[in-house]
């Protein structure tokens, strides 16, 4: 799916973020697993990434990251209608994330509802709150991105448990003056779902009795490098913008080496581009709302910026968002 927004102009007023205390380093991984610090930040760029509690779920995480999005936005939980959470691992099944959330926070007039596109999780998000608000049908929504892989990864697995973090982020989506969304580009391809699947989760019997996250990380990093590039150039090639029209390029934090990639092969100035996987790892959903908050903490979201953000993930699923900034609502 690829299209230019409708023109009603919708963006982001409220951003919040939030992450686990707990800090885990390579160095403790390594007692665990034979891996070892050099390894990791040399294939992956990650150095510490932050960890759930034993007690900790998702909206736990994720309901600071909503109180600061609202608190920025200015805005009421009750005046929220629609609240869609993007995730693999909300709390349970059922009730939905969105739908604890919605009650935590005071939002009665919600619709509320999680979202399963893998990493690729929060930019589907925007483009359906986008959708639901130009419509008319929604009037303010609240969209999270949040994960907290480490409750269902094999921690004896190095090939998975050195990639990923816990951690959520917050939009508050609603009518602005100008600018806002210009466009999506949204893609999945079942057919490589194999490469990074977590079996054993759902209503399908496997006779694996594990039933963790399992990942061909050769596979999924040919992937990810060719749909960070093609995503990125399809949406600007359809939103009628040149990659030097970029101000800011807020790619999925998964790995360095496919931003390094991705960042090469487009064109777009490391200057211009968030890098967080340092100090996240990969937090699946909450990747690219924890790096945009980044973005706004450093002062780089002026009226008029024009951002690029990209995800792959789990589906496998790929996506990108154009939005122009804006501070301040209509
Ligand atoms: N520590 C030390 N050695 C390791 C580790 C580790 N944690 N993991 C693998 N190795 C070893 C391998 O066994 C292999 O050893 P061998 O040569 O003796 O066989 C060697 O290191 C090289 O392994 P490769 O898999 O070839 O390493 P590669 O350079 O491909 O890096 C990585 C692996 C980091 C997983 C890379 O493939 C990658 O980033 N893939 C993409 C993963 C990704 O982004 N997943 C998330 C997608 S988003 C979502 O929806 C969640």
């Amino acid at each position: 799916m690829i299209g230019q927004t409708n023109g009603v102009p919708i963006s982001i007023t409220g951003l919040g973020c939030h992450v686990p205390e707990r800090v885990v380093t390579n160095d403790e991984l390594s007692t665990l697993v034979d891996t070892n610090n050099e390894w990791i930040i040399e294939r992956t760029g990650i150095r510490e990434r932050r960890i759930a509690r034993d007690d900790e779920a998702l909206t736990d995480i994720a309901l600071p990251a909503c109180r600061r999005a609202l608190e920025m936005a200015g805005v009421d939980a009750k005046d929220i209608d629609l609240v869609i959470v993007a995730t693999v691992t909300p709390d349970m099944s059922f009730p939905s994330a969105g739908a604890l959330i919605a009650d935590e926070l005071g939002m009665p007039d919600a619709a509320a509802y999680d979202l399963s596109a893998g990493c690729t999780g929060f930019v589907y998000a925007i483009a359906q709150a986008y959708g639901m608000l130009a419509s008319g049908l929604s009037r303010r929504a609240l969209v999270v991105g949040g994960d907290v892989l480490s409750k269902i990864l094999d921690w004896e697995d190095r090939s998975t448990l050195v990639l990923f973090g816990d951690g959520a982020g917050a939009v508050v989506m609603e009518p602005v003056d100008t600018g806002g969304f210009i466009g999506f580009e949204l893609g999945a391809d079942g057919a490589g779902g194999e490469y990074l699947w977590y079996p054993g989760s759902g209503s399908r019997h496997f006779e694996d009795p594990h039933s963790f996250v399992k990942m061909n990380g050769r596979e999924v990093f040919k992937f990810a490098t060719r749909v960070m590039v093609s995503s990125a150039n399809d949406i600007l090639a359809e939103c009628g913008k040149a990659v030097d029209d970029v101000d800011v390029y807020v790619p999925h934090q998964a790995n360095k080496r496919i931003i390094d990639y991705a960042v090469a092969k487009l064109g777009i100035p490391a200057e211009k581009t968030i890098v967080n996987v340092d100090r996240f790892g990969n937090t699946s959903s909450g990747s690219i709302p924890l790096a945009l908050a980044d973005a706004r903490a450093e002062g780089r979201l002026h009226d008029g910026t024009l951002v690029l953000m990209t995800g792959m993930g789990a589906g496998l699923t790929w996506g990108s968002a154009l939005v122009e900034w804006t501070n301040g609502r209509a």
